[in-house]
């Protein structure tokens, strides 16, 4: 992906790595439009942000997505990438259906049937584009378990893998696939995390991000110095350390 000169859509820009993301893609030249179901932070973004758009989308939704994706290729045609951002993570206790059911089918509906709704509402409309490009958004615990939210690191093991098989069934066409590998990053994605002292400060993981971008458009992942603990701990053979590592860390 170029870092300028797209017009972008971010289901799930209302907060922490979507919001940011949006406002440094903003600032490097390209059109972004933001979308999320909280309509008065979306009101607020477009008025700090002169020139950003907002779309509002309930990504459990399929009705929707249908209806943000009409409206976003019918105001902005030139629409050439699409970065289904939006995710929820939960705490879960496996040991008895109460303390996980509900979590585990929230979680999934958002963060995996969100995103493989979404690429279906425009992979239509990105296969007429020259260029286009649809970022997955998965994490460093689709590589490495944290204890606490079984539903969560599945899910994004499915956003990695999903990312790796229509990458291949797009090879051939105009549509690349970047999958985004955040590691822990402050933002309110859970109670706390925000002020996690291991979390990685969001401006400078965004800051990072947008270098690698820019040094190499045509990566398949972005792995920031950060993640590669968790991303590469099988690769190096330390796989039950950096679990052990991880969740000795975590306070629940
Ligand atoms: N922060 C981390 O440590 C970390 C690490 C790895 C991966 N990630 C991933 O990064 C992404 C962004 O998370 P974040 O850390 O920036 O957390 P966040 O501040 O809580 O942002 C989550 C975003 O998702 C949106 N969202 C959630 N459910 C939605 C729905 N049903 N419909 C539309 N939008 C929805 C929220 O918007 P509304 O509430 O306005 O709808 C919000 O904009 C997530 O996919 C997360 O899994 C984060």
């Amino acid at each position: 992906m170029q870092i300028t000169g797209n017009t972008i859509f971010i289901p799930g820009a209302t907060s922490g790595i979507g919001l940011a993301f949006a406002v440094a893609l903003h600032e490097r030249g390209n059109t972004v439009i933001v979308g999320g179901r909280r309509t008065e932070l979306l009101d607020r973004i477009v008025a700090e942000h002169p020139g950003v758009h907002a779309v509002a989308v309930d990504t459990a939704d399929p009705a929707s997505i249908e209806q943000a994706a009409a409206r976003v290729i019918a105001e902005h045609p030139d629409l050439n990438v699409l970065i289904p951002m939006a995710g929820i993570m939960r705490a879960e206790d496996w040991t008895r259906p109460s303390g996980f059911l509900d979590t585990a089918e929230q979680t999934v509906t958002t963060n995996v049937l969100g995103p493989i709704r979404l690429i279906g509402a425009f992979i239509e409309h990105l296969l007429t584009r020259p260029d286009a490009t649809i970022v997955t958004v998965s994490s460093g615990l689709a590589f490495t378990p944290l204890r606490v939210t079984p539903t969560y690191n599945a899910t994004k093991a499915a956003i990695h893998m999903l990312s790796e098989s229509i990458r291949l069934q797009l090879a051939d066409t105009s549509v690349r696939v970047l999958e985004l590998e955040p590691p822990s990053v402050a933002t309110d994605l859970m109670p706390g995390h925000q002020d996690d002292p291991n979390a990685q400060p969001l401006d400078e993981f965004i800051a990072e991000v947008m270098a690698l971008i820019e040094a190499d458009p045509d990566a398949r992942e972005i792995q920031v110095e950060r993640v590669k603990f968790l991303r590469y701990a099988e690769v190096r053979g330390e796989y039950d350390q950096v679990v052990a590592t991880l969740n000795a860390r975590d306070p629940h």
